[in-house]
């Protein structure tokens, strides 16, 4: 596997009037050509600062404070995002990497026909396109999203969320990206709807092989699609590796804990057990390990909970690393990752 986005040691801080709040505290990961990666974890565990880091979008009082986000293009050269000004950046955005935010769907703007995003969009990346190469170009990704052509002649009050949310998918696969960074890109819609643009989703990627990476506090949603899945905490990656093989055996107490309150359609409801707790407040400088007041293991005085010990991940073996120093010492350790 070819690395795409490289996220090396990646901290994000913003600067509040009551402390330092670190949303993202020294993120290692790496994203592969190709592959279908979902980023999971509570609301407020960091995702979205996570997704506006690799764009460099972080906006005042946030800033990052560290780390590297390094782009692989075409011919494998190795690209420092974060170095990159404003206008060098906006190369990348939307042509290589495009992205379907968080309530994305009050991104269509009222007054402009469904046309007119897809005209804008594209101009503002390739200025001498011809309209009709658009309006092709437009009409070829509403496809993909399985949307009638005539909605392009629609302003945006007339589709349904899920229309609007295919268009925006449409939007983003506009420029032919190599990757999209999708923030919680079904949280406001029905399940059917869901359902539906998790499978045209599954289909695009299957067609075009477009790296996707979801964001999203919802592990069931998304379960079917990834290959690969990381789990986030208190703005730590807690665990990752692949999907089949976390959700096996899951070598995290969070990740154990989040699978365990996953619903099924023939269980007993009343065994689901949410994790105990609430996340930590993210301003404190933390002595102990991130998760502890609410993890199993330390709760029942089997871990000793040492905050430098849980700086590092532990890889189990080829397809899953954790931050769980204790789990990991039970299980054989391979080595340890960087960060
Ligand atoms: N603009 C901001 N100003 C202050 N704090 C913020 C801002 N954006 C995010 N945060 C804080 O950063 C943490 C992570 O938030 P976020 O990245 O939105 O998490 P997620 O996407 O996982 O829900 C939270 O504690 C949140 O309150
Ligand atoms: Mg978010």
């Amino acid at each position: 596997m070819k690395p795409l986005i490289e996220v090396k040691n990646i901290t994000i801080e913003f600067f509040l009037k009551n402390g330092n709040l670190k949303a993202c505290d020294n993120v290692s990961f790496t994203i592969y050509k190709n592959e279908v990666v979902g980023i999971i974890g509570e609301s407020g565990s960091g995702k979205s600062t996570l997704a506006a880091g690799i764009l460099n979008l972080v906006q005042s009082p946030g800033k990052i404070t560290s780390g590297e986000v390094y782009y692989y293009d075409d011919n494998d050269n190795k690209i420092n995002l974060l170095d990159l000004n404003v206008n060098e950046f906006n190369e990348y955005r939307w042509m290589e990497i495009a992205t379907v935010f968080q309530a994305a769907q009050n991104a269509l703007n009222p007054v402009l026909k469904i046309k007119e995003h897809f005209v804008e969009t594209v101009l503002a990346h390739n200025p001498d396109m011809s309209m009709e190469k658009i309006i092709n170009k437009a009409e070829e990704v509403l496809k993909f999203v399985r949307l009638d052509t005539n909605v392009l002649e629609y302003y945006p009050h007339q589709l349904s969320g899920g229309m609007k949310q295919r268009v925006l998918i449409a939007l983003s696969l506009i420029l032919d990206p190599k990757v999209i960074l999708l923030d919680e890109p079904t949280t406001a819609l029905d399940v059917i709807t869901q359902w539906y643009i998790l499978d045209l989703l599954k289909d695009i990627h299957k067609r075009l092989g477009v790296t996707l990476i979801f964001l999203t506090h919802d592990i069931s949603v998304i379960s079917g699609i990834i290959n690969r899945i990381a789990v986030m905490y208190a703005g730590e990656l807690v665990e990752y590796g692949d999907v089949t093989e976390v959700f096996r055996d899951p070598s995290h107490p969070y990740t154990k804990g989040l699978l365990n309150a996953i619903p099924t359609l023939n269980d007993d409801i009343t065994k689901r057990k949410a994790i105990p707790g609430n996340p930590p407040n993210l301003t404190q400088d933390f002595k102990v390990c991130k998760f502890s007041p609410r993890c199993s293991i330390f709760l029942e005085g089997n871990c000793e909970a040492d905050r430098e010990k849980t700086k590092v991940m532990y890889k189990i073996n080829d397809e899953k690393c954790t931050r769980c120093y204790t789990l990991a010492e039970r299980l054989e350790i391979v080595g340890k990752e960087g960060a």
